[in-house]
């Protein structure tokens, strides 16, 4: 476990934030990892702190046990009986963000959002007891390849956990705003390769004096850290039978498989800094020691790492056609699993590069607490010139806001204004359009996308006039997709359908034989992602407006709610 990167003990820190503003409300970045997370805030030195957990650790597993109807357990001992009380926990939650899945714990039914906000109230917890203060406002990262639904239902658990969510924002960026702080200082362009526990992306940031604008970016939300373990779990397993050959099978038994588990990822993360490390398994009287070498680690997972390799050559791909002229100046390894020498090396004999390990499991973390502080200075901003009567009242308005939320949060009016100073600036994950009817082949559906993957955000409108279908025609059915896959195409099974992603307009006057009435579509998506689209039909102005609201829907989250506020969480 990576502890320390900056740490302090949890007294000491506790003891300064109690001299700041005691109580005070703070604003946090949570990095809600598939296997590690982590939550941050700015310490009354301007530097962003990660919380201690009560076991004193800066990262906690992101593993939930319902262990009672009334208690669930997060964190280390949870992760324990991952293997030896499988019925009752739940790991890699994240790898199902967005699905539509259902478990049922003693006899109460839970979602990949409610699950995750369980974790949620387990880190708001931690951090309000090591800062001594409420959590209330947070910023969560997501991976940057996460589409709309997989955002919004992030959205929707910080929800559930009662935190108000004042920003989503993608892994990469948090760990570029981090880079900047730290590293910054002439206009860069940055690639992030970030292998964490579950998923893989990468990114390439312009890092200027004023923004961090998002080239472009790709990924797999199913390639990770978990995924070598897996590797070499299988291969411990397949050499102690083959070597100490047991009466009984160890594949039933959950504890021996529970311990070859822990035994795997500890091993793995030996050999990032050894070259050899032996295992001792014992099993039904029978006993092995088993040697593994980097080497042959390397070799039984070349695939996976073949597979991050590729994402990034179409990252490089889709740069040069974004942006012609842009040179790679660094490359920052960001996630747990780029601690790995294999990653470094890789990228060094494909791509010449020299990449450098930037606080892995942490920068992100960090730098969304940076992202909150600066979007809750910025939101403010906003609305204070909003109401403000002229140029110079808003520069007053906004000025003052910097001294409002220095006091409040206990910090220099000089930090605040340095970590608010730089706007962010993403790009769209996936495409979006509407599903049309083929008029040359009446029995295919396709998708008209009419925004696609690394478009910069917000998009603007987009727009798009349809037809109705048949001249008697009065009602329209408009139905919102998001890209599926990696790849764009208009085939419906390569698109999902956005859940309260569509409406219907009716009363459309009957056209005359051979008219069709024209449906004006008009789409928008904002700086965090999230979807808007107004459709008209013309010769009476009627419309419809979806706001996408993906997900769960408002009364399953009512329920939700419900359900896990009555829940305890103890670690
Ligand atoms: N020294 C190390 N060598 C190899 N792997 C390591 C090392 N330290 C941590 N890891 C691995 O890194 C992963 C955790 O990294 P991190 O905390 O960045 O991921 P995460 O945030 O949980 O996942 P994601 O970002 O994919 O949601 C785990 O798979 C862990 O085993
Ligand atoms: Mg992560």
């Amino acid at each position: 476990m990576a502890e320390g990167v900056e740490g302090r003990a949890g007294e000491g820190a506790r003891g300064r934030a109690d001299g700041g503003v005691k109580g005070a409300g703070r604003v946090f970045g949570i990095d809600l990892g598939t296997t590690y997370s982590a939550i941050a805030y700015i310490d009354e030195t301007g530097r962003p702190t990660v919380c201690r957990n009560d076991t004193n650790s800066e990262i906690t597993p992101s593993v939930v046990q319902f262990e009672t109807p009334t208690n669930v357990v997060v964190g280390e001992s949870a992760k324990q009986s991952a293997f030896i009380d499988a019925d009752s926990v739940v790991s890699l939650i994240k790898r199902q963000m967005g699905e539509n899945k259902e478990y049922e714990f003693h006899g109460k039914i839970y979602t990949p959002e409610s699950i995750s906000a369980l974790i949620l109230r387990r880190l708001a917890a931690d951090a309000a007891s090591y800062t001594d203060g409420p959590v209330e406002q947070v910023v969560i990262t997501v991976p940057a390849y996460f589409g709309a639904r997989q955002k919004e239902a992030t959205n929707k658990a910080g929800l559930i956990a009662g935190l108000d969510v004042v920003g989503i924002l993608p892994e990469p960026v948090a760990a570029a705003v981090h880079y900047d702080l730290t590293k910054g200082g002439a206009d860069k362009t940055v690639l992030v390769y970030d292998l964490g526990g579950g998923t893989f992306d990468t990114t390439v940031i312009q890092v200027g004096a004023s923004e961090i604008t998002v080239i472009c970016t790709d990924g797999d939300t199913n390639l990770g850290g978990a995924d070598w373990d897996a590797r070499l779990r299988d291969h411990l397993l397949e050499r102690f039978v083959a070597q100490a050959r047991p009466a009984e099978s160890p594949e039933d038994d959950a504890e021996f498989l529970q311990e070859v588990a822990n035994k795997a990822e500890e091993v793995k993360k030996q050999l990032s800094v050894q070259e050899s490390r032996p295992v001792q398994l014992r099993f039904a009287g029978a006993a092995a020691r088993i040697e593994v070498s980097r080497a042959e680690f390397e070799t039984m997972t070349v695939d996976l790492l073949d597979r991050t390799i590729e994402i990034v050559r179409r990252t490089l791909t889709t740069l040069g056609e974004r942006a012609p002229d842009a040179t790679i100046d660094e490359v920052l390894l960001v996630g747990g699993s780029t601690r790995m020498p294999m990653v470094a090396a890789r990228l060094t004999k494909e791509f010449g590069w020299d990449p450098r390990l930037h606080d892995p499991e942490l920068a992100v973390a960090r730098g969304a607490a940076i992202f909150a502080l600066s979007r809750v200075v910025y939101t403010m901003q906003q609305e204070a010139k909003e109401n403000a009567g002229s140029q110079a009242d808003a520069e007053r308005a906004a000025a003052q806001v910097v001294t409002d939320v220095a006091r409040q949060y206990g910090l220099s009016e000089q930090t605040v204004k340095q970590l608010s100073s730089k706007k962010t600036r993403s790009v769209l994950p996936k495409a979006f359009g509407v599903k049309l009817l083929d008029l040359s082949n009446r029995d295919r559906y396709y998708i008209k996308h009419l925004a696609f993957a690394n478009d910069p955000l917000p998009t603007g409108d987009r727009t798009f006039t349809a037809k109705t279908i048949h001249h008697a025609q009065t009602e329209v059915l408009i139905e919102l997709y998001e890209q599926a896959g990696t790849v764009v195409s208009e085939e419906l099974s390569a698109n999902n359908p956005l859940s309260d992603g569509s409406g219907r307009i009716t009363g459309i006057p009957p056209q005359p034989v051979g008219q069709l009435a024209n449906i004006d579509i008009v789409m928008s998506i904002d700086e965090d992602g999230l979807l808007q689209l107004r459709a008209t039909e013309r010769s009476t102005g009627k419309h419809l407006v979806i706001t996408v609201t993906i997900g769960l829907s408002a009364e399953q989250l009512g329920l939700a709610i419900d359900a896990v506020s009555t829940i305890s969480v103890s670690s």
